[in-house]
C-alpha cells in the first residue's frame, strides 16, 4: 500500500502507511488537521486544499479544469496547489508528501 505524508499547518508530519482512495479520504480517515472536506469530495469547496511538494508535482499531475477553476477563485493558492479530493492514490504516489494549507 502506498505511504503518504501530510505536513499539517502547525508543522506536524503525519505519515499514513496504507493509503487508499483519494488523498482527501485518507486525510479524513486519519483526522488530519486542516482538511475539512466540507463538500464531501465533489470539487466545490476547496477546504481540502494541499500543496504538493515540488519533487512530486510531475507524478501527481496538474489539476483538472473544474479543480483549476476552484483554485483560481481562492486566495493563497499557488502552482503547487491541489484539491486533495481530486488526487487518487496509486502505487506510483508511494512516498508522496503534501503540505496542508488552510485557505
Ligand atoms: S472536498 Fe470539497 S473540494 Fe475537495
Amino acid at each position: 500500500m502506498p505511504k503518504v505524508t501530510f505536513i499539517t499547518p502547525d508543522g506536524e508530519k503525519i505519515t499514513v502507511e496504507d493509503a487508499e482512495g483519494t488523498l482527501m479520504e485518507v486525510a479524513s480517515d486519519h483526522q488530519i488537521t486542516g482538511i475539512d472536506a466540507i463538500c464531501g469530495g465533489v470539487c466545490s469547496c476547496a477546504t481540502c486544499h494541499v500543496r504538493v511538494k515540488d519533487e512530486w508535482l510531475e507524478k501527481v499531475g496538474p489539476p483538472n479544469e473544474t479543480e483549476k477553476d476552484i483554485l483560481d477563485l481562492e486566495d493563497g493558492t499557488d502552482a503547487n496547489s491541489r484539491l486533495s479530493c481530486q488526487i487518487e492514490i496509486t502505487d506510483e504516489l508511494d512516498g508522496l508528501i503534501v503540505e496542508v494549507v488552510e485557505l
